[in-house]
């Protein structure tokens, strides 16, 4: 009987990763049933009961469950607890261990596939939620020589750059005064401002020549951004397509144990269709 895995979100029709684990699977030879489970903020925790009574052995939660996910889980991860997000649920026992793989994710996306190593780069992160929050230890942890994270609620930056202070030399601007801040090497966009298809104004001051503007989002939410910094002269530009591959692998890795290859799902998710 094959092993059954499954995605929580709400919208999740879209979702593209139980197509990257039946792609895993089929590499490593495992047979694996992973779903799509739709799931809205009040019903998720009695779905993820019904789906562990049904067999249920791991699942990925996507938005707008991950703080949920945190709260429902027996025992965490280090990583998972400091990013406050749970991404990964592993099946132990009775209960649900929670494990958080966006920022190992984008790490593994920027080194190898962008030719970007955070180490020692001066680091713009754009947005103070959830997926900046993991996206923010990451980069501290990755060794960045200057994380400067801006909020339209400078607030949730604040307190956001106070949670990772310990770890790198880390600043909070307001949105409106990103115009007077000096070019960074890596922006990366953690705002779910794509969703709202508003322009995105990147000004001019943050991009160097080889500056990397990087959207943890992939599709239509990452256009927004990656418009907005192309119009203002940046020419390294990227989804997060290979972010959300990174993270499936890591996920695979926690589950099954083994490393699938990611170079080759990655190409045939960014294949046009047809
Ligand atoms: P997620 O889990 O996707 O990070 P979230 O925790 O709700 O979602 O955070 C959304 C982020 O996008 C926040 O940083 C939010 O800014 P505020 O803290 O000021 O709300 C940011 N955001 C959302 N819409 C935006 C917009 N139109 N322009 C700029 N930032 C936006």
């Amino acid at each position: 009987m094959p092993l059954r895995y499954a995605v929580f979100g709400q919208p999740i029709a879209h979702s593209r990763s139980p197509r990257i684990h039946a792609l895993f699977g089929a590499q490593l030879g495992i047979s694996i049933d992973y779903r799509a489970i739709e799931a809205g903020r009040g019903e998720f925790a009695d779905r993820v009961e019904l789906f562990a009574r049904d067999g249920g052995r791991g699942a990925n939660v996507t938005l707008p469950l991950k703080e949920d996910a945190l709260a429902l889980c027996a025992t965490l991860s280090e990583r998972a607890r400091r990013a406050g997000s749970v991404n990964t649920l592993i099946r132990d026992g009775d209960g649900w261990h929670g494990d958080s793989t966006d920022g190992i994710g984008l790490l593994r996306d920027l080194r190898e596939r962008q030719a970007c190593d955070p180490h020692d780069l001066r680091v713009l992160l754009l947005g103070a939620g959830g997926a900046a929050r993991a996206a923010a230890f990451a980069l501290a942890d990755a060794g960045v020589r200057e994380l400067v994270i801006a909020n339209r609620t400078l607030k949730r930056a604040e307190s956001l750059a106070a949670a990772v202070a310990d770890a790198a030399h880390v600043g909070a601007r307001a949105w409106d005064a990103l115009a007077s801040a000096r070019a960074f090497d890596l922006i990366v966009n953690a705002t779910a401002a794509g969703h709202a298809n508003a322009a995105f104004d990147v000004p001019q001051t943050l991009l160097a020549a080889q500056t990397l503007c990087y959207d943890l989002s992939y599709g239509k939410a990452a256009k927004v951004f990656l418009d907005g910094a192309r119009k203002s002269g940046a020419t390294r530009l990227s989804d997060g397509l290979g972010m959300l591959v990174e993270q499936a692998a890591e996920s695979f890795f926690l589950w099954h144990g083994q490393r699938p290859d990611t170079a080759s799902v990655y190409a045939e998710l960014r294949a046009p269709a047809g």
